[in-house]
């Protein structure tokens, strides 16, 4: 399938502790996210002093995937699983029971890095400061490379959550679910009482720019969010900003859009790493299904 010998999906068995199901589509995912960590930890080991994973919608660390009943890991412990680890992990999960299970599995299957973890508790929204806190404090001698993984099922996260990050040395792997709920929430959003697309531009205005841009006429919703989310990001200054790539299924013989992962980095070998691992990964990706 492609060079690499480390391979990100990797089976486990029921271990009795909580197991969410996906779709078999959450593979494509999982091997981007751990080809870009196996890459992004083998490549900066020597040039910095403290390699960082920060993942704001962690789970439990292992998934079922519902078309096959396989129990696979999922990020978190994809990102504790390349060969080269990172110096501290920093999870977010706002449910109880499925962040309590993957600290279970973290102690259990990886006690070194346990103690290099921390584990909080709540909306990612809301907990930015603490999770900020935890980031290691950046020093000429003691510089901080961090790599952070967003990965939620709606367009809940807020620009303002991005935006505290975005003051770091930080790549982004971010989950934009264009097809899985702009597309099919498009008129809910449009609401005024709705506020979810005020808080995931960070701006409560994109209604008038959404109807009144005239470089949009013909374009639909996911382009504009898309568009737009680029040109915040750029704001932020992740000034090369890759295409985003589409992950999408067949369904009744159609190629449907689920949703984009968007890489984001301010450092053009960053990039050239995304790139790197797209091209080789689709370029057999029918493999995978
Ligand atoms: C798509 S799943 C994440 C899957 C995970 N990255 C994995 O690989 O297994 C989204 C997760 O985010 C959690 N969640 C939802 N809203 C959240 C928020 N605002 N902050 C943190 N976690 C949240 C959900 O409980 C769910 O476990």
């Amino acid at each position: 399938m492609n060079n690499y010998k480390y391979n990100p999906i990797q089976e486990v068995e029921d271990d009795g502790l909580t197991i969410p199901e996906v779709g078999e589509w959450g593979k494509e995912k999982y091997n981007l996210l751990g080809y870009y960590a196996e890459l992004f930890t083998k490549s900066m080991r020597d040039k910095w002093g403290n390699l960082v994973y920060i993942d704001l919608f962690a789970s439990s660390g292992y998934c079922k995937i519902k078309s096959t009943g396989k129990i696979i890991k999922s990020g978190a412990l994809i990102a504790l699983s390349t060969p080269i680890h990172f110096d501290k992990y920093i999870f977010c999960e706002e449910d109880k029971d499925l962040i309590a299970s993957l600290e279970k599995r973290i102690e259990r299957d990886f006690p070194k890095e346990r103690a290099k973890s921390v584990f909080i508790q709540g909306s990612c929204n809301e907990k930015i400061d603490e999770i900020i806190k935890n980031i290691p404090r950046y020093s000429v001698n003691n510089t901080v490379l961090n790599f952070c993984f967003i990965d939620p099922f709606n367009l809940g996260i807020h620009f303002n959550t991005v935006a505290r990050l975005g003051a770091y040395q930080l790549d982004m792997l971010m989950l934009i679910a264009t097809g899985m709920a702009a597309t099919r929430n498009e008129k809910k959003y449009q609401s005024p009482s709705n506020d979810t697309i005020s808080l995931f531009l960070n701006d409560s205005s994109w209604r008038s720019d959404f109807s009144g841009d005239a470089d949009m006429k013909n374009q639909s919703f996911t382009q504009f969010l898309s568009k737009r989310y680029k040109s915040n990001m750029i704001k932020l200054g992740y000034t090369q900003v890759a295409d985003f790539h589409d992950v999408r299924y067949k369904h009744n013989n159609k190629n449907v859009l689920l949703y984009h992962l968007a890489f984001f980095s301010k450092n053009p070998l960053g990039n050239k790493f995304w790139n790197i691992i797209r091209k080789q990964y689709t370029g057999d990706q029918q493999a995978l299904f």
